[in-house]
């Protein structure tokens, strides 16, 4: 019988070739390549939409972030069950991982069993009840123990809001699923309370990930380049390693996520509107979600059945088929299905699967029908697949974008019943992707089975990572500090500051007057310039206050780094290295003619006798010149400045940092009494009366004291909290048993711009997300101990303080501000928070406002030098 239609056709073929036919009627779904592109370019616009947090909303595609941070790297291990819901058959399954379970390194088995999928409408209840009973079932047939708890890897391949690896909202079913009640609800919960109630089966369910994460995750167990995760499957979607700094929905700048792109809503907002056919009208409009997974209704297995269906019964109707013969089945829905089209475009039964799949309809076909009906399903397979390689084209486009390459070689991993049984598939999407994009060298490797053993993998390193996280938390127990011990810190630094006001000196805390007498009163005025040694470098500024106008200042800049060799060189070495950076700074603002007058913050520990006459205690902060300690600095400066002979300067004032923040910020609020810098070191000074090492001119006795209360412990009162590596710390450092606080506050020597530098996730954390996913979190996690403490100490210290100057002023309340400065104040992004709320808890009779002084040590020394010389200008007149 075919033989006699071969034969027919022959002469037919004379006639027309009925693939021209067909050709003519789907023109609509030939896309070319500058089509495709153009797809691709709105793919691209839309991804970007879906990742910034104004127009996530309002986006089509949610680019999910999912929570995973880097790919595998070979040494996974540990024994998982494993659930896999969401393509076309439900599994539940026990997978084990690398060389722990006696597989060797690398290695992955599993034993699996299929059951029934989830009715299509059932219940939520009947839902999660059924994959719980279904996990209860295949622990009794494996033989797997009903006694230990076990680690479960969940596999859900549906569009879920994640904030945790363990957790996710549901937000929207897909494909055929629609149980009730669980959109916007937490899968993993829901799936919990139905063990419960199921009874008998003690699981953790470490991770739950969608099959595109899955995917990917499974193909870079083998291939590090594995960098996205494609399904073309019931559903489509894809994965790709997107850089964090993109991700607005999730905190941090630094490595990389996977961002499930959920990909196939692509179009929901009307972008594909000039490509979509009346056929992808009328199956949409049939479907379960209206409106909704427009891509994946054009490209997913559950669909391109559908779609060659509706197609052919067209093409009948209006007699182009058939002889216009049109048969109950063909106008049933769902009796072509994904196989039948793979089936159609096998190499060699194509034509005779696709005459018998007609036949199977109640159709009678010519041999030119089956001929026509073939490439239908070829243009809807073809489409499907072109469809793909733009949306493909258009992340590994943004992924060179992202890193700023011109070339990438990368790996894709790809699952799913359409790319796995459809013969022509895979060779048509490999070869568009490659044509659309030359530049890249794309691997596509098919991870069968991917999805159940990528969850597995997630779930190793998540595994690996709460037991280390439990380790270090253990480890960390020193450095957590109770109430109780705070307060002992804050009575134990009032005993410092009053020993210290009474010892004129010798004691740990130091409390050196500044003979500064006031705070400014808006009446400064003049050009001043401030010099400031005490960092990693040396700053010049030259600052004008506006005459008689209060809040009105200028300042120009300049940094010099001070080499080692001069920090820990001889005491003429460094100041003769000051005096040329002043004269350099001079001449950069062609002002060497003038005699300025000079303020000069000195951020060390100091004896004053006058406003600009003080000797260096000791030297701390990875300083060490000879020859210093015990002399006066200004005398030092005023000395190599006539070595230079170059330039003349009238240094009016010498003051610390914490003096000269406090004066900047006093400048814009009068109540601001008090300065603090948690920066390289840490200290405190504040407006002290009532003392007399607090004693001025004329007997007031009212005048700012530098506490140095970095000194705190110096005398062995801290030995009780001290841990081990602070003993490590100190031991190391140039000074060691000084200056015990300070270490607290920063590690050694600036170290404490590591922890704020790995703490709000910037530079060295890339290095480590990339390499070592868990090295990230045990780092992040050490410094989050140590700067939570180094903030609770500040402020208890800060209580005693304010306590303190309360105490001095007879008062129930004390309404006070701070000025602060310093790089761990300003970049740590928890420290104010946690000094903030320790003051409030111990110093419930204070409110004090912290104020982030701007160029504190600028404005504040020349403010000090203009205050110094408006009172030598009064005792003039
Ligand atoms: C399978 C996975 O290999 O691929 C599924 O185990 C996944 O979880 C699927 O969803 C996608 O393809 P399909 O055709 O089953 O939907
Ligand atoms: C600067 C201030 O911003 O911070 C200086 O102007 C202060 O006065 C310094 O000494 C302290 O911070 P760090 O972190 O640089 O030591
Ligand atoms: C649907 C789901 C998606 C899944 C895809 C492939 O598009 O929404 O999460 O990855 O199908 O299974
Ligand atoms: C050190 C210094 C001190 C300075 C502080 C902040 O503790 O001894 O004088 O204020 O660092 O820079």
């Amino acid at each position: 019988m075919f033989v006699v239609h071969i034969v027919a056709s022959f002469f037919s073929k004379l006639q027309e070739d009925p693939t021209k036919k067909v050709d003519r009627f789907l023109y609509a779904m030939h896309l070319h390549d500058d089509q495709l592109s153009d797809i691709s370019a709105r793919f691209q616009a839309e991804m970007k939409k879906g990742l910034s947090v104004e127009s996530n909303a309002a986006a089509a595609l949610k680019m999910l972030p999912t929570h995973v941070r880097s790919t595998p790297d070979g040494s996974e291990k540990g024994e998982f069950l494993a659930l896999d819901l969401g393509g076309s058959r439900f599994k539940v399954l026990q997978v084990k991982v690398g060389e722990a379970t006696g597989i060797k390194k690398g290695g992955v088995e599993m034993v699996e069993k299929t059951y029934p999928t989830p009715e299509e409408s059932s219940l939520l209840l009947q839902l999660f009840d059924h994959v719980s009973e279904s996990l209860k079932d295949f622990l009794h047939e494996k033989n797997i123990s009903l006694e230990r708890k076990h680690p479960l890897a969940f596999t859900f391949s549906f569009p879920c809001e994640q904030s945790t690896l363990n957790q996710g909202l549901l937000l929207n079913w897909t494909k055929n699923f629609r149980a009730g009640g669980l959109q916007g609800k937490d899968v993993v919960q829901a799936l919990r309370g139905a063990l419960d109630r199921i009874g008998g089966v003690d699981v953790e369910v470490l991770a739950m990930v969608n099959d595109t994460v899955a995917t990917m995750m499974t193909c870079g167990f083998d291939d590090q380049q594995c960098e996205v995760g494609l399904i073309i499957g019931t559903g489509t979607n894809a994965c790709y390693m997107e850089e964090l700094r993109h991700i607005d929905l999730v905190e941090g700048d630094e490595g990389r996520m996977c961002v499930n792109t959920e990909w196939g809503a692509f179009g929901d907002d009307g972008a594909l509107k000039d490509y979509v056919t009346e056929f992808d009208r009328d199956l949409d409009a049939a479907s379960n979600n209206p409106g909704k997974q427009i891509l994946e209704k054009m490209v997913g297995g559950m669909y391109l059945g559908e779609l060659v269906r509706l197609v052919v019964l067209k093409m009948a109707k209006l007699g182009l088929l058939f002889k216009g013969q049109v048969s109950k089945a063909l106008r049933t829905k769902g009796t072509i299905t994904t196989e039948h089209v793979a089936a159609m475009e096998e190499y060699k039964n194509g034509l005779n699967n696709t005459r018998d799949l007609l036949m199977g309809l109640d159709l009678i076909p010519t041999f030119d029908d089956c001929v026509a009906v073939q490439h239908v399903s070829t243009i809807v397979s073809f489409r499907s697949s072109n469809l793909v390689s733009a949306g493909l084209a258009a992340i590994l486009t943004r992924i060179m974008e992202n890193r700023n390459l011109r070339k990438l070689r990368i790996t894709v991993g790809v699952d799913g019943t359409v790319y796995k049984m459809h013969p022509q598939y895979p060779k048509r999407l490999h070869k568009v992707v490659r044509r659309l994009l030359p530049e890249c060298h794309v691997r596509f490797v098919l991870s069968d089975s991917g999805s159940s053993k990528g969850a597995a993998l997630v779930s190793a390193v998540a595994q690996r990572l709460a037991s280390r996280r439990r380790q270090v938390d253990g480890m960390l127990s020193p450095f957590r500090l109770s109430q109780e011990q705070l307060r002992l810190v804050k009575t134990r630094m009032r005993t410092a500051l009053e020993a210290g006001l009474k010892s004129k000196g010798s004691s740990a805390v130091k409390m050196l007057p500044s003979f500064v007498y006031r705070t400014p009163d808006g009446t400064e005025h003049g050009k001043y310039l401030a010099l400031h040694l005490g960092e990693t470098n040396f700053r010049a500024s030259l600052v004008k206050f506006k005459q008689g106008l209060q809040h009105n200042s200028r300042l120009y800049n300049k940094m010099y780094t001070i080499p080692l060799e001069i920090k820990q060189g001889s005491g003429e070495e460094l100041f003769d290295y000051i005096a040329q950076c002043v004269g350099d700074f001079l001449d950069y603002m062609g002002m060497k003619k003038a005699r300025l007058p000079a303020g000069f913050t000195f951020s060390f520990p100091c004896e004053h006798t006058a406003v600009d006459k003080c000797t260096l205690v000791s030297w701390n902060k990875g300083f060490k010149a000879t020859d210093c300690e015990g002399r006066d600095v200004v005398s030092m400066l005023r000395e190599a400045i006539k070595r230079r002979n170059e330039f003349d300067l009238d240094v009016a004032a010498v003051v610390n940092d914490t003096v000269a923040t406090m004066m900047s910020c006093a400048y814009e609020d009068p109540r601001c009494e008090i300065g603090l810098i948690v920066g390289t070191g840490c200290n405190v000074c504040y407006m002290e009366e009532g003392s007399e090492r607090a004693e001025g001119r004329a007997g007031i006795l009212k005048m700012c004291i530098n506490t140095e209360w970095g000194g705190l412990g110096d005398d062995g009162s801290l030995d009780d909290i001290i841990t081990p590596h602070d003993i490590e710390v100190d031991q190391h450092s140039l000074n060691p048993a000084k200056q015990r606080e300070d270490y607290f506050f920063r590690g050694q020597g600036g170290r404490n711009s590591c922890v704020n530098i790995i703490l709000s996730g910037s530079a060295n954390t890339v290095l480590f997300c990339v390499a070592m996913p868990i090295m990230v979190c045990v780092v992040v996690q050490v410094c989050g101990a140590v700067s939570r403490r180094a903030a609770q100490l500040c402020g208890a210290g800060m209580a005693a303080v304010v306590d303190k100057i309360r105490e001095n002023r007879g008062l129930d309340h004390l309404n006070i501000s701070v000025g602060v400065d310093g790089t761990l104040y300003k970049l740590h992004p928890h420290f104010s928070g946690i000094l903030q709320g320790t003051v409030r808890v111990l110093a419930p009779q204070c409110t004090v406002t912290f104020l982030p002084s701007e160029e504190g040590s600028g404005k504040g020394a020349a403010l000090i030098t203009a205050v110094a010389r408006q009172k030598l200008e009064t005792s003039h007149d």
